[in-house]
């Protein structure tokens, strides 16, 4: 038989390594993607020695550069079938940041990246179908300003809650891809792993500045929650992304959010507003072009009947 082909995004370290472990141990050929081959290097012995399916490899690739994500599309399309692809990508940056394309990066490596390569990977993995898309989501979504008429939203610069904007964006073309896709053998699922201690959030949650002045008053209270909640270890993290990857309980569903239970949750208010998916599938599609590239056979339908938040 031949081996199921995974991808994992930012799958060298933190919960993205993990999940690529889990995949690997269920008989996944797991690519991990990330910056750094030295850690890529590290990544695929410690899945290699968990694996019992197809030897893991490495691929590079900085998911903040649009250009690298169309060549990383490039390579994996022309392997063929892809029967996963787990968009683990993420990150916040306590100050403004920018890519080398220019726009801003909160939005760029949580919505774009994802966006971009699922986009264009959409043949591969309906030649594999039954296949799976997992993006990665977080709970900052709570906090996120519902604005996309632009990249940027009003106001202030703050880190936490621009993250949680750019993951509301990125649920939003979740689901509407799922709606998309529906009737194809390509589930589409998001997975919110709820918190673990990671390179992501040392350091990070320490800094008052990544919420807004007003909770800023509240500082000890917030970080104390932000400890608490980003304590636990990767692994655990891990098991919403693992669920949504190969759970057989959904076989045969979509569109669903997993959360840190690893069980199927409402999804977070807003993900399903037909402005905010019509605003953000704008933004997506202008900033990140698609030129050749194949699309689903359903037109969405911005609707989604467990948004009861
Ligand atoms: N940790 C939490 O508490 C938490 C909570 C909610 C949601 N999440 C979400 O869970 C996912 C994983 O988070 P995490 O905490 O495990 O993150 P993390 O610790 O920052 O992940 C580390 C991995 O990300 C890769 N990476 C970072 N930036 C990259 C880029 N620009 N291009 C390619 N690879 C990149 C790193 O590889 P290199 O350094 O080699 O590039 C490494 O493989 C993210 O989507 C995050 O938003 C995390």
């Amino acid at each position: 038989m031949v081996d199921q082909r995974a991808v994992v995004t930012a799958g060298t370290g933190g919960i993205g390594l993990e999940t690529a472990k889990g995949l690997a141990a269920r008989g996944f050929a797991v690519t991990v993607v990330g910056r750094d081959p030295g850690r890529g290097a590290r990544a695929v012995e410690r899945i290699g020695a968990v694996a019992t399916g197809g030897e893991p490899r490495f691929l590079a690739a900085d998911l903040a550069s649009l250009d690298q994500v169309r060549a990383l599309a490039a390579t994996l399309a022309a392997e063929g079938p892809l029967d996963l692809l787990v968009n683990n990508v993420g990150a916040m940056f306590p100050e403004p940041t920018r890519t080398a394309d220019g726009i801003e990066a909160t939005f760029a490596v949580n919505h774009l990246s994802p966006y971009l390569l699922t986009e264009l990977l959409l043949e591969q993995l309906r030649a594999a179908a039954p296949s799976r898309i997992v993006n990665v989501s977080s709970a900052a979504i709570g906090l996120a300003k519902r604005v996309f008429d632009q990249v940027e939203p009003p106001g202030g610069y703050y880190g936490f809650h621009w993250y949680g904007r750019a993951k509301l964006a990125n649920l939003a073309w979740t689901l509407d891809l799922a709606e998309r896709l529906r009737g194809t053998g390509v589930a589409v699922f998001a997975a919110d792993p709820g918190g673990a201690a990671t390179a992501m959030t040392d350091g990070t949650m320490n800094d008052p500045r990544i919420v807004s002045p007003g909770l800023r008053l509240l500082w000890p209270l917030v970080r104390r929650k932000f400890e608490r909640s980003t304590a636990g270890p990767a692994a655990e993290a891990a098991r919403p992304s693992l669920a949504a990857a190969t759970d057989p309980g959904l076989d045969g569903r979509t569109g669903l959010l997993i959360g840190p239970g690893a069980e199927p949750v409402p999804a977070y208010r807003g993900s399903t507003d037909p402005r905010t998916v019509a605003d953000v599938l704008r933004l997506s599609r202008a900033l990140a072009p698609l030129e050749g590239a194949v699309h689903g056979t359903r037109p969405s339908s911005g609707r989604d009947p467990q948004d009861r938040a």
